[in-house]
């Protein structure tokens, strides 16, 4: 009788490197959507995951947007909770024990007003053990001005060289995609010194009752996830990748393992879930076990092989001879 090989495929090394951050694998969880991890617990087992970010943290406890702060629409979710945080000094008390025991690598957002807020929030957290990285929100588009760090791409060069000169822990910037030139903004966050860029925070929007004739969301505007904007991360993945030499970190709209490894090809060397954990609780664990066999089915070996592969047009070809 011929024996059947059942001899297991070699395991898939799926550890990657942005920057001076290295992670153990490329699937995260994006800030906002998963808590302070603790609260995941029973769904996802968090030693698993590749990097948690928990929701931004600024220096003083702030209360967030009137409600509604949340609000469905078709294939996406609005919010506008406005930063609703207890402040750094609760976050290091009753936050930060948890997360840095619990396996997987932490990345802790901040956000600030100003520059210097940034910096005394990364100067605070630098002396603090059980931290990889820093995402610097400069992208929320529901606090006044917020947004403005990350339109402006001094502005954005400035918050990153600061944090970078108050801390040695590897620093990722987190962008809006509500900008003309993302991959200006990204060129800034590169000089400023960042390790990796994360694209993309949500993209402005609205939700309107008519019959009321009132705006949905307290806020007016809020900020736009899920499905409905992964073609627009995509997008900036893309343009990002083609333009300026920095890893990068894809967010926005990825609920599958297609939309990951459609990511990866485009240049992606980490992703982050986000709108897909409220929907789906166990999603991260299910894309884990996906990934390997989405690399086997590219026919590479490593995740490397995969990162910006896609393969372009080649340049427009006009008729060589109009008469012929
Ligand atoms: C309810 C909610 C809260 C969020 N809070 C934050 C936040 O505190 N900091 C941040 O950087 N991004 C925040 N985000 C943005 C997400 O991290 C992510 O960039 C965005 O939702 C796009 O990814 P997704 O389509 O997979 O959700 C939040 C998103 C949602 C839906």
């Amino acid at each position: 009788m011929p024996e059947i090989c059942s001899t297991p495929a070699a395991p898939v090394d799926l550890g990657v490197t942005l920057g001076r951050l290295r992670l153990p694998n490329p699937i995260m969880v994006a800030s906002g959507t998963f808590g302070y991890a603790s609260e995941m617990a029973g769904f996802v087992p968090l030693e698993r995951i590749g990097g948690i970010v928990p929701k931004t943290i600024t220096l003083a406890p702030r209360i967030g947007n009137r409600p509604w702060r949340t609000v469905e629409t078709a294939a996406g979710l609005l919010n506008s909770i406005g930063l609703d945080n207890d402040g750094i000094d609760r976050f290091l008390a009753d936050k930060l024990p948890f997360l840095r025991d619990c396996g997987a690598p932490v990345v802790v957002s901040i956000a600030g007003g100003t520059v210097a807020e940034f910096v005394q929030l990364a100067a605070r957290l630098a002396a603090e053990p059980g931290i990889a990285a820093l995402e610097l929100n400069i992208s929320c588009p529901n606090v006044s001005h917020g947004v403005d760090l990350a339109t402006d791409p001094e502005m954005c060069r400035s918050v990153v060289a600061g944090v970078r000169q108050a801390t040695a822990t590897p620093v990722l910037a987190k962008l809006t995609p509500n900008v003309n030139d993302i991959a200006g903004i990204a060129q800034a966050a590169a000089d400023g010194g960042a390790d990796a860029v994360t694209l993309i925070n949500t993209c402005q929007g609205m939700a309107v009752d008519w019959r009321r004739r009132r705006p949905l969301l307290g806020n007016v505007i809020g900020g736009l996830s899920g499905p409905a904007i992964k073609p627009i991360a995509l997008r900036c993945v893309h343009q990002v990748r083609q333009a300026v030499d920095l890893p990068i970190i894809g967010v926005g709209g990825i609920m599958t393992i297609d939309d990951c490894m459609e990511f990866f090809v485009t240049g992606a060397t980490a992703v982050q879930i986000g709108t897909a954990s409220f929907a789906e609780p166990v999603v991260v664990g299910r894309l884990l076990d996906a990934l390997p066999v989405a690399l086997a089915e590219l026919g590479v070996g490593s995740l490397s092989e995969a990162v910006g592969s896609l393969e372009l047009p080649g340049p427009k070809v006009g008729p060589v001879n109009a008469s012929a």
